[in-house]
């Protein structure tokens, strides 16, 4: 490279630099990303979680940017984006999974129906029964099905008595389209079901609390399409119920269970639209880019 003329090792790093920056080169302008500006319809009328002026970091580094998101009661919201984009993170601050995290600092308002989240007496196992949180790999306790869905109601003492346990459990098994396959093996190791059956049992588990939220981070990405159909279904039955978060990597996934998508890049809240409208007419360039595969 030294050897070579300079105006072409300028236009050579020139076009280093775009290839490193995700940016379509025909209207650059459009793609300079404002802190804390969101386009389409981040703003919900009776939003269970009020999300405002979010920045979350990890020691020096910043992985979300000042972001601001309503997240309706009942709805069903995909957050979409490449790799290393904050949707993570972000979705953990909803429970305040983060807090394990030493060098993670969330600053900004976080309200949960008009609770602040981060209040310094906010009761973290309280909040964690409300807003429950199903991970990208299946992880049940190596014990049985039943003690697995019976685990929260137990330490939070929902029932008194074992009748009142075996209810919650089997609605709480029926609620994950489990019972079927479960109730003749209660007693069985948890760790002893296939994939699917294990995140359903997962899903059980988070539902048998009563929890009004459910944080989903890539729930089916470890599933085989027919475990991930059923999945699917059950979250779309259970937005009837429930409010609930999903990260996922398939925009087949969002398009099929989300009310609403939001695109994440780089730490920001680029675009929030009805679903639809995200797939078929994207507002931002950046979501049309990903949708469309330019980049991801
Ligand atoms: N525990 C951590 N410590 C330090 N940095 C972290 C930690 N977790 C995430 N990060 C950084 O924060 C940024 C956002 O990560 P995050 O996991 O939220 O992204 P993501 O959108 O969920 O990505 P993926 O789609 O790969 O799961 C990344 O730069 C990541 O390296
Ligand atoms: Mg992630």
């Amino acid at each position: 490279m030294n050897t070579m003329n300079p105006s072409i090792t300028a236009e050579a790093d020139r076009q280093d630099q775009r290839a490193a920056i995700p940016v379509p080169q025909d209207k650059p302008e459009d793609t300079v990303l404002e802190e804390g500006k969101t386009v389409g319809t981040p703003f919900a009328d009776d939003p269970k979680f009020k999300l405002r002026n979010v920045s979350v970091s990890y020691g020096a580094a910043r992985a979300i940017k000042n972001i601001s998101l309503d997240i309706a009661r009942n709805e069903v919201i995909a957050f979409i984006g490449p790799s290393g984009c904050g949707k993570s993170t972000f979705l953990r601050c909803l429970n305040r999974m983060n807090d394990s995290i030493d060098i993670c600092r969330v600053e900004g308002q976080l309200m949960l129906d008009e609770e602040d989240i981060y209040h310094s007496k906010r009761d973290v196992v309280e909040l964690r029964a409300r807003v429950g949180m199903v991970f990208q790999k299946p992880n049940p306790f190596p014990k049985s099905i039943y003690d697995n869905v019976a685990y929260g109601p137990r330490i939070h003492g929902l029932a008194n008595r074992k009748t009142d346990l075996d209810d919650i459990v089997e609605n709480s098994l029926r609620k994950a389209g489990l019972w079927d396959e479960a109730k003749d093996r209660l007693d069985s190791i948890a760790t002893g079901m296939s994939g699917g059956q294990q995140q359903r049992l997962c899903i059980a588990r988070a539902i048998a609390v009563s929890p009004e939220v459910i944080l989903m981070d890539e729930p089916c990405s470890a599933l085989d399409p027919i475990a991930t159909a059923r999945i699917e279904e059950l979250i779309s039955n259970m937005a009837e119920s429930y409010t609930i978060v999903i990260v996922t990597h398939s925009m087949q996934q969002a398009a099929r269970v989300a009310h609403r998508t939001a695109y994440f890049h780089l730490g920001h809240l680029v675009e929030v639209n009805e679903t639809n409208k995200v797939f078929t007419a994207p507002e931002h360039e950046l979501t049309e880019s990903y949708i469309t595969g330019r980049f991801g």
